[in-house]
């Protein structure tokens, strides 16, 4: 099995506020995962640091391999996300917005073989 997704102890200051403390988990190749917890427990702050959207106060984010900090751009690249509300472009075609969004990665062919 191979991880694809490491958080260690991560923990999350905003101010003097501490918002996470040292959140570790991993996942699995093939796993799905929900995070459930109260409002405002951190949910949303902890995919924000997975996906380097918000700085890390302390802890690491590994995604294949690749640290989140150190090594952005090869630990993001096969990542898809949307954080708090889904949305597309109205105007464009169902097509066309999955046009746009494979646009934005390598080696994704628009039509099938
Ligand atoms: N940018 C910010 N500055 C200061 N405090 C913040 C910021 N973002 C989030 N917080 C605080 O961090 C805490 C965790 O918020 P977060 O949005 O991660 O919770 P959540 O689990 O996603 O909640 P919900 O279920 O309501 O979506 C809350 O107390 C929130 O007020
Ligand atoms: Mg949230």
């Amino acid at each position: 099995m191979n991880t694809i997704l490491e958080c260690e102890n991560l923990s999350k200051t905003f101010g003097k506020k501490q918002i996470l403390k040292n959140v570790s988990f991993k996942i699995e190749e093939g796993d799905i995962l929900g995070f459930i917890g109260p409002n405002g427990a951190g949910k949303t702050t902890t995919i924000k640091l997975i996906l380097g959207l918000q700085s890390i106060t302390e802890g690491k984010v590994i995604i294949n391999g690749y640290n989140i900090q150190t090594d952005f751009t090869k630990a993001i690249e096969k990542v898809g996300a949307i954080v708090e509300n889904p949305d597309m472009y109205m105007y464009l075609s169902g097509y066309e917005n999955l046009k746009l969004v494979a646009n934005l990665y390598k080696g994704i062919p628009t039509r099938k073989n």
